[in-house]
């Protein structure tokens, strides 16, 4: 469910405040009732109505990103860095980041304009699986890293959770290649687990949101979701959150 005056900005016919000025004015309307509140969330299949005119809702689309460094998820930056919205020119819908990956973290990140979608996604129930490989500084104990596996305590809490596998290490580097797979999104929170246990991250990618990979595609390049992988997503993040 997304807020009205919301959805009647993303179908582009107003600016959000003056979206929610229609409503106070009375002039929007849902399944045929005037709407004159501000707080009312409405879905997919409501019918809204504006000065009478049914409202044409934008077209749902699903992107996956494979999100290069150096680029901020979001839809504008006040400083004109990169956004990953910047790949998307060529697209007319209003499309934003489900969630976000760090300036610096590379991979596999989705992007919508299906709030509701986005929503179930981001929730902390639905517990969507994402596959991190991060370059660490030194090489991790088998101990340090059954403690990641375990929870680890945080300053915002202990983590679930984790899946941990050591992939490789460079003893002359002094470095190691490490394979993570929470299911939380909190913030900064890989780099923050192995800055825990005395290993800071050097390099970060998420290779698998859920059950997109990045499979076939370059940083920098995107593709559109099939019907199937969108409901697969949906399956998903349904099934964790039902449990
Ligand atoms: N964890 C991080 O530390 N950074 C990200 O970008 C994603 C998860």
């Amino acid at each position: 469910m997304e807020r009205l005056q919301k959805v009647i900005a993303h179908a582009g016919i107003a600016s959000r405040r003056k979206a929610e000025e229609l409503i106070l004015e009375g002039k929007v309307s849902v399944n045929g009732s005037v709407v004159k509140e501000l707080g009312v969330k409405v879905g997919a299949s409501d019918k809204i109505s504006v000065n009478g005119v049914p409202l044409e809702r934008e077209q749902p689309v699903y992107f996956l990103l494979y999100k290069p460094r150096g680029v901020i998820s979001s839809v504008s930056d006040d400083k004109g860095r990169k956004v990953v919205t910047d790949y998307f020119t060529h697209i007319e819908q209003r499309i934003y980041p489900v969630g976000r990956l760090d300036y610096d973290t590379s991979g596999a990140l989705l992007l919508t304009n299906d709030g509701e979608f986005a929503n179930l996604l981001m929730h902390p129930s639905s517990e969507i699986e994402k596959v991190y490989v991060a370059k660490i500084k030194g090489i991790p104990s088998k101990e340090k890293l059954k403690s990641l596996e375990r929870g680890i305590r945080l300053e915002d809490g202990k983590t679930a959770p984790a899946k941990v596998k050591l992939m490789s290490f460079d003893k002359k580097a002094e470095t190691a290649i490490v394979e993570l797979i929470i299911h939380e999104g909190r913030n900064r929170q890989v780099r923050r687990m192995f800055e825990a246990i005395g290993h800071p991250v050097l390099k970060l990618k998420r290779e698998r949101y859920g059950t997109l990979t990045l499979h076939g595609l370059n940083a920098g390049e995107a593709k559109e979701l099939t019907p199937h992988e969108v409901k697969q997503l949906r399956v998903l993040a349904m099934k964790k959150k039902n449990k």
